[in-house]
């Protein structure tokens, strides 16, 4: 994807908004103004709303709805896990992969992320994979050397014929909830070497690359004019309706 083709933008609910809110929250974004030559806008409800999710965007499905996390296998004796197929069936599109909050908390190594990808894009699923570097790493200067093994790893496991879309969303650790947006020359810096690994890779791919941390409407103007950006993995200011739709609008205007 080239800067000024159209924008991605996703939503990643974390663990907010039950059943009743996520409805109503995407039938509004179903019913927003917005068309998909402008800008893609993709949902991740909690895992719980995901069906009622699909259901209020049936209407208008140019919103596209994912689940947080995969499993890489389709079925089996992996308790509180959650399978690619089955979120396939349910009309799901895509799923993230390698969150930082699943890195960190949840204890996920770069191996288990890889197998996570690729289970996700085997199964068909469009599937954005989450590197970045946590504020020690960039203190010590390793920024570079993290992004480089976080997706080094993964390209290891990448399925031989891709069948679905990978996006990469660079979400410095530090940024993440925290207010604090990495410099507009760290976040060029970081982009230009993903796709430079990206293009290495996968010469004949077109590999859209997402800023995450604290992307808000008074900063993704700018945030999404830089080079080498596609567009934005958004997680607070997603769950709330008009910031989101603020969202939308800057994507239409830069699309
Ligand atoms: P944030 O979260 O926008 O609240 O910083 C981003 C993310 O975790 O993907």
């Amino acid at each position: 994807m080239t800067k000024r083709g159209k924008l991605l933008l996703v939503g990643n609910w974390k663990m907010n908004l039950g059943p009743a809110a996520a409805h109503e929250i995407a039938s509004q974004l179903a019913g927003y103004p917005f068309n998909h030559d402008e800008v893609e806008v993709w949902i991740t409800p909690p895992a719980t709303s995901i069906p009622v999710a699909l259901q209020a965007v049936s209407e208008r499905p140019v919103v596209k709805v994912g689940s947080q996390n995969v499993h890489w296998a389709a079925s089996g004796a992996f308790t509180g896990e959650i399978s690619p197929s089955f979120l396939k069936e349910l009309g799901c599109s895509f799923a993230i992969v390698g969150h930082s909050e699943r890195r960190a908390i949840f204890g996920e190594s770069d191996e288990m992320v890889a197998k996570r990808m690729s289970g996700s894009l085997s199964a068909g699923l469009d599937t954005i994979l989450c590197i970045g570097e946590t504020a020690e790493e960039r203190e010590t200067g390793a920024t570079n050397d993290v992004i480089s093994k976080q997706l080094g790893s993964a390209f290891s496991a990448l399925p031989e014929v891709l069948t679905s879309r990978l996006v990469v969303a660079y979400e410095p650790v530090w940024a993440i909830g925290t207010g604090k947006v990495a410099s507009n020359e760290d976040i060029v810096d970081a982009h230009s070497l993903i796709r430079e690994l990206c293009k290495s890779r996968l010469p004949d791919t077109e590999v859209a690359i997402l800023y995450g941390g604290s992307v808000n409407p008074d900063n993704f103007g700018t945030i999404s004019k830089l080079e080498n950006v596609d567009g934005a993995l958004v997680g607070g200011a997603s769950i709330k309706f008009d910031q989101f739709a603020r969202l939308i609008d800057i994507c239409k205007a830069d699309g």
